[in-house]
């Protein structure tokens, strides 16, 4: 990694931070307008959060509620095995914040079991609640460093005047740090190939403009918005020479859940013979899930569509339907991009071997 790799991505806020036993969480819903840190101290803080969208983006849920189950252990005084319940009960109510980012509840396993471990091997319960916070300090640092490889991979799909197109915010805000399809991007820079980033404003919550637009310009990346709407029109400019997405869980037979809007995306990209890329961490790939069906989709308040920034837009009464992710069957995904490398179809097959090896 060369000293200017590391200087473009951390020109984007951190969306999470450990201080002075709380946790620091810059407040999404907030920018690209002000920037705004609030100190959570408890569990239900973290919960709260992580339901409103101050915190989004699979990998910084899941990163937010290790340290939410790190908060529930504050001044416990119990026995370690006391303590091991602990974390399973606030790990248990942490998991109810939101059903669909598969990150959540693999954060929140590894927190269930590191306690178990902590318990089984006999420490004082002080070691054994350091020891939490140290494994939520690592959740957080191997994100960064997966996220770092993601991107290495990604940019290998990708040459110098290449337009790519990407989708709702899968980038540092959403992660510990780089993102993980906005990686390349950040990598490509400090390399000094030049990509033309198409970011879709992402109704009906617009992390797209008001994130990824936010962070890529911050960064000094070519980013252009567009209206989710536009997409099309653009591909079929020649403009677009690839797409690139998060994901949310990626299911055992490679179909992929992502913000609402993917999935046409997706069937754009094949009407116009253009590769779409899915990046993601190997926590986000869920062999337990068999298909994209089984994917749980969070539905999210109509507000959001009929009243989303303060102004109302649609007729009082009207009945809204608001699913905030969808599921693009695995054959129109090109090929999925994670830190131990580029998957293709068959994606049964290739996905479990990942994880053999
Ligand atoms: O509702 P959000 O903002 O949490 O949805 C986020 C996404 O859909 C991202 O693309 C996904 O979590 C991947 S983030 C690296």
């Amino acid at each position: 990694m060369s000293e200017h790799t590391t200087s473009a991505a951390s020109k984007v806020l951190q969306s999470v931070r450990w201080a002075d036993e709380a946790l620091d969480l810059l407040d999404q819903r907030l920018l690209p307008e002000q920037t705004v840190y609030l100190k959570l101290k408890t569990p239900e803080d973290v919960w709260e959060a992580i339901r409103e969208l101050k915190v989004r983006g699979a990998p910084a849920i899941g990163i937010a509620a290790a340290y939410g189950v790190v908060l529930g252990t504050a001044g416990f005084a119990g026995t370690a095995e006391e303590l091991a319940a602990e974390v399973r009960r606030h790990a248990e109510y942490l998991a109810t914040s939101r059903p669909t980012a598969v990150n959540l509840f693999w954060a929140l396993d590894r927190m269930k079991a590191r306690a178990q471990a902590l318990a089984e091997s006999g420490v004082p319960t002080e070691e054994a609640i350091a020891a939490l916070l140290d494994e939520a300090k690592r959740i957080q640092a191997e994100d960064e460093e997966t996220n770092r490889r993601i991107g290495e991979h990604a940019l290998t799909l990708f040459q110098d005047g290449m337009g790519v197109l990407t989708h709702c915010n899968a980038g540092g805000l959403a992660t510990s740090k780089y993102g993980t399809a906005l990686a390349p991007f950040y990598l490509a820079l400090e390399q000094g190939i030049h990509l033309k980033v198409f970011a879709d404003e992402t109704r009906p919550v617009l992390q797209g403009a008001r994130l990824t637009a936010f962070e890529l310009q911050q960064a000094g990346v070519d980013v252009t918005l567009i209206t989710d709407n536009m997409a099309g029109h653009v591909m079929s400019k020649g403009w677009v020479q690839a797409v690139i997405v998060g994901t949310d869980r990626v299911a055992a037979n490679g179909d992929v859940a992502n913000k609402i809007g993917t999935y046409g995306v997706a069937v754009l990209a094949k009407a116009h013979n253009i590769p779409f890329y899915v990046a993601c961490p190997m926590s986000t790939i869920d062999l337990s899930t068999p298909t994209g069906a089984d994917i749980p989709i969070e539905e999210r308040h109509p507000d959001e569509v009929t009243q989303g920034f303060g102004r109302r837009t649609a007729p009082e009464g009207v009945a809204v339907y608001n699913p905030a992710f969808d599921v693009t069957p695995s054959d129109l995904v090109t090929a999925i991009i994670t830190e131990k490398g580029i998957v293709r179809a068959p994606y049964d097959t290739g996905l479990r071997k990942l994880f053999e090896n």
